[in-house]
């Protein structure tokens, strides 16, 4: 070969050779950094749980859709984040008074029959490589396993028998210490219809008496609260995918457009930016659909004059994005409708310099709340700014915690720390359907006659701006910040309706 058909060689390796090693290599960092968590927090779990704790997580269910069709399968988050794992029928066992089989994993075995169906399960090694559990038994044995160690029995492997393992547990059964943790968080169930841990519950405190069954979803919550630069990072991806997206849907919003035709662009772009989808499905409404919150899109084609608000979250590595827009359809605000943004867009500014380190949920909806009700006063559509009549247009809390929910778990009263991820989503919905009940009432006679002319001149408005901001050591950072929230910026992007942009 001459020097010209090396040269041409040597480019077409970089070319095509490098960015697929390059992108095998983040793959395989990837998989470590997520081992590496996993292992983290399983350890700070095991710390809370102490040595006479045995504790059970369920993998999520799969829910079926209807006779041989399911829904699309998300493991439970809690699950995920101690092991890193997406499939289903999985169930981790913690034992910290254990030495080496402190974590141990249940997997299901190979079934040929559902790999012709479903594809492959993963294998033991690769359960463990992800998750960094050695110790794994088949998902089939979990019932005899856990009746055995319950019963102060060593479980099948004959290794078991032969070690100290599994002495500290059952010499907390003797001294009637022990104790099982489950999530229990959502309570025994409707109409008995208890879930498989309830269920598990009942049976433990049935079978064998002496074993206290606890709770250990507020200690979960409590870990997942605060997020590692790791999980921040996968966020800042879903919140950078999701402004990408919003932007992508403002261009293409115009009269005569449909709202799920915008959720599925949304949606698309969610999936060619190599994130898993949505954490939430997309709400998109225009017009009077605006008001509602959690409207979900329709064949309904947006109007000229209306406004079309879109609230919506990739889902990346299990982290989920929530931010909402909110444009006006034919790319221009009436006078109306910018008086209602502005109002708005103050009291979302002046709710995120609350966000800092020491302050709480409680302060950022206060500060919002506090110019909502000025500008609403303002505007008409309530007489007394000292009443509960603003909760007729802002009918929900400014914040919530983000992560691998959207509303995602933590106490809400917990003072901000480096780390913590929330939403910031004041709104205002003119839904006329909200003065229903006082309509009833001859008392609020006086105020239905005084909001009128306000009433009908901002009916069916519907505006919420919300952005996802992490807390840091000095104040905030704000994740959401690729799509317009002012007016001038979102009519500046709208009058470039039709021009192409570049993918993050
Ligand atoms: N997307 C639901 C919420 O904003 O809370
Ligand atoms: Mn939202
Ligand atoms: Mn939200």
């Amino acid at each position: 070969m001459n020097w010209v058909g090396r040269a041409l060689m040597i480019l077409l390796l970089t070319v095509a050779g490098l960015p697929a090693a390059a992108v095998m290599a983040q793959d395989k960092g990837d998989r470590e950094t997520l081992r590496q968590e996993v292992v983290r927090r399983r350890a700070a779990l095991m710390d809370k749980l102490g040595p006479n704790a045995l504790c059970v997580i369920f993998s999520g269910e799969v829910k079926n859709y209807e006779r041989d069709v399911d829904y699309l399968y998300r493991q439970d988050s809690n699950l995920y984040y101690l092991t890193g794992i997406t499939q289903p029928d999985v169930t981790l066992v913690l034992l910290p008074g254990n030495s080496s089989a402190r974590e141990i994993l249940f997997i299901p075995d190979r079934d040929l029959s559902k790999e012709t169906w479903f594809g492959k399960n993963l294998t033991r090694e690769e359960a463990d490589q992800i998750s960094g559990i050695s110790v794994i038994h088949s998902t089939a044995q979990f019932d005899s396993f856990l009746e055995a160690t319950l019963s102060r029995r060593h479980f099948g492997p004959r290794r078991y028998a032969r070690s100290t393992e599994f002495e500290t547990f059952f010499s907390a059964l003797d001294r009637g210490e022990a104790q099982t943790y489950l999530i229990l968080e959502n309570g025994p169930g409707l109409r008995g219809q208890a879930n498989r841990e309830w269920k598990l519950a009942n049976r433990i405190r049935e079978n064998f008496l002496g074993i206290q069954v606890r709770d250990v979803s507020k200690w979960l919550a409590g870990l997942r609260l605060v997020k590692s630069p790791y999980e921040i990072s996968l966020l800042r991806r879903a919140t950078t995918v999701t402004n990408h997206a919003l932007n992508e849907a403002i261009k293409a919003i115009n009269s005569g457009v449909k709202e799920f035709e915008i959720g599925a662009l949304i949606e698309y772009v969610f999936r060619k930016s190599n994130t898993s989808g949505y954490g939430y499905p997309p709400i998109v409404g225009s017009g009077a659909n605006a008001t509602v919150l959690h409207y979900s899109p329709r064949d309904v084609a947006m109007k000229n004059g209306d406004l079309a608000l879109m609230d919506v979250g990739a889902e990346y590595k299990q982290y989920s994005a929530d931010v909402t827009r909110t444009v006006p359809v034919n790319g221009k605000f009436t006078s109306a409708q910018a008086e209602i943004y502005s109002i708005v867009l103050q009291a979302a500014d002046a709710a995120l310099t609350k966000v800092r380190v020491g302050s709480r949920i409680s302060d950022v909806h206060e500060r919002a709340v506090d110019l909502l009700k000025e500008g609403l006063l303002r505007v008409g559509l309530i007489t007394d700014k000292d009443s509960e009549q603003y909760r007729l247009w802002f009918p929900h809390g400014v914040s919530h915690w983000l992560g691998m929910n959207v509303h995602d778990v933590g106490d809400r009263d917990e003072p901000f720390r480096p780390g913590m991820v929330l939403t910031v989503e004041p709104g205002i919905y003119i839904r006329e359907a909200a003065l229903d009940n006082l309509r009833k009432d001859p008392e609020q006679h006086k105020f239905l006659t005084a909001i009128e002319p306000a009433l009908k001149k901002y009916k069916d408005i519907g505006i919420r701006i919300e952005d996802d901001v992490v807390v840091t050591d000095t104040s905030y950072e704000l994740l959401s910040n690729g799509s317009p929230r002012t007016i001038t910026e979102i009519e500046a992007l709208m009058a470039n309706r039709g021009k192409p942009s570049t993918r993050p």
